[in-house]
């Protein structure tokens, strides 16, 4: 039986989450985790921003913070890894503990606070990487900085010649302050600042910005509004979300931090539909509570472009990965289509409307 699916994973689900996770780190850095037994179908292939994806899922940030295993991610089968979030200097994160599962819901809640290595740490690791997949490096803000867009400056200008794509995180809820960048102001000087920046790399590498999942209309079209006219890249929605609706009740759901998995699914649909709504065109990576086939696929119904996962794969092992793209293949077929792209959008009305959910 591959380490980490079956009783290896009954283990690590008794183990302390952080432990868990430290460990899983380990034995994809060893060469120990199952390797994608097919070629991926010619249906999963797809672009994204310009970029060829062998198949539209991807790694979600969180899950490699420093880059110690995007390639070992990729011979598993994700067709895009996003490591991050990275800040300028190393930092801790918050006290322990500060991951709890939610296993009655298959949710999970992080406080993590960007713990990581550092630019210097990352870029060192990431500069001869070979990864084999498309690679996106998430940045982000020292807690403790006196200019937070300044810190993504550093982010554009250290990592655009590495990276396939950036992710602009401004939705952490780990970070006291950060989540304001998404203000209509804030967005435009931070937009302004971070696309110069790009405009100045040697490169021009894609830049996409990660909303977080609680917003409203005022908000949403705020976001809309700044992002117009400039050349953002694409959207990633959404991070994880401070709401407690979905896990009300539920030991652990008092937590503070981010809720992500499987209770975050209908809240991050919608908000990803209510986007598409509201940028046309614009690529997004649809993210959040992806736990089935099923749920993948409405992922790109609600407007997703390509989709990302990390919480599900605690819960259902990384074999989800190979059913996930099994079902997106059967979908794409059953709909006599020919490529998952022919997939995003038949329901995005639904979604932004409240009326459909899984
Ligand atoms: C995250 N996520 C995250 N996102 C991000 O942009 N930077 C980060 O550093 C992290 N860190 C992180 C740690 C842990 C433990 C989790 C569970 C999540 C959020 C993640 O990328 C994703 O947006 C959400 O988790 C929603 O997707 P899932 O987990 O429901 O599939």
């Amino acid at each position: 039986m591959p380490l980490l699916s079956g009783l290896t994973r009954e283990a690590l689900l008794r183990m302390d989450p952080e432990t868990a996770h430290a460990a899983t780190i380990n034995a994809l850095r060893l060469g120990l985790a199952p390797e994608a037994e097919h070629p991926d179908p010619p249906e999963l292939r797809t672009t994204l921003c310009g970029l060829e994806l062998r198949n539209p899922v991807g790694m979600a940030a969180g899950f490699d913070k420093n880059a110690e295993v995007p390639a070992a991610l990729a011979r598993m089968g994700f067709g895009m890894v996003e490591i991050g979030t990275v800040t300028p200097r190393p930092q801790p994160g918050n006290a322990r503990p500060r991951l709890f599962r939610l296993p009655a819901a298959e949710g999970v809640i992080n406080r993590l606070g960007f713990n990581n290595d550092g630019h210097d740490a990352v870029f060192a690791r990431l500069r001869d990487a070979r990864v084999g997949a498309i690679l996106g490096v998430n940045i982000g803000a020292n807690r403790d900085s006196e200019d937070f867009v300044a810190d993504y400056v550093k982010g554009v200008a250290r990592f655009a010649a590495v990276a396939d794509y950036l992710a602009v995180n401004i939705s952490s809820p780990n970070t006291p302050g950060l989540r304001n960048l998404q203000s209509e102001e804030a967005l435009k000087r931070l937009l302004g600042e971070v696309l110069a920046a790009r405009a100045r790399a040697s490169v021009r590498v894609p830049v996409l910005l990660k909303l977080a999942p609680d917003l409203n209309e005022a908000q949403m079209d705020g976001i809309a509004a700044a992002i117009a006219r400039t050349d953002l890249d694409g959207l990633i929605v959404s991070n994880t979300t401070v709401s407690r609706d979905a896990v009300a009740g539920l030991p652990g759901a008092e937590e503070e931090g981010g809720l992500s998995g499987r209770p975050l699914f209908n809240l991050a649909t919608r908000r990803l539909a209510q986007m598409r709504q509201r940028v046309g065109t614009l690529p997004i990576v649809g993210v959040g509570g992806i736990y089935s086939p099923e749920s993948a696929v409405a992922k790109f119904e609600a407007g997703a472009d390509a989709i990302q996962l990390y919480s599900a794969l605690v819960f259902g092992g990384l074999d989800l990965l190979e059913h996930i793209k099994r079902g997106l293949v059967a979908r794409v077929r059953a709909a006599g289509g020919t490529s998952v792209a022919d997939l995003t959008g038949r329901t995005t009305a639904a979604w932004a409307a409240g009326t459909a959910s899984l």
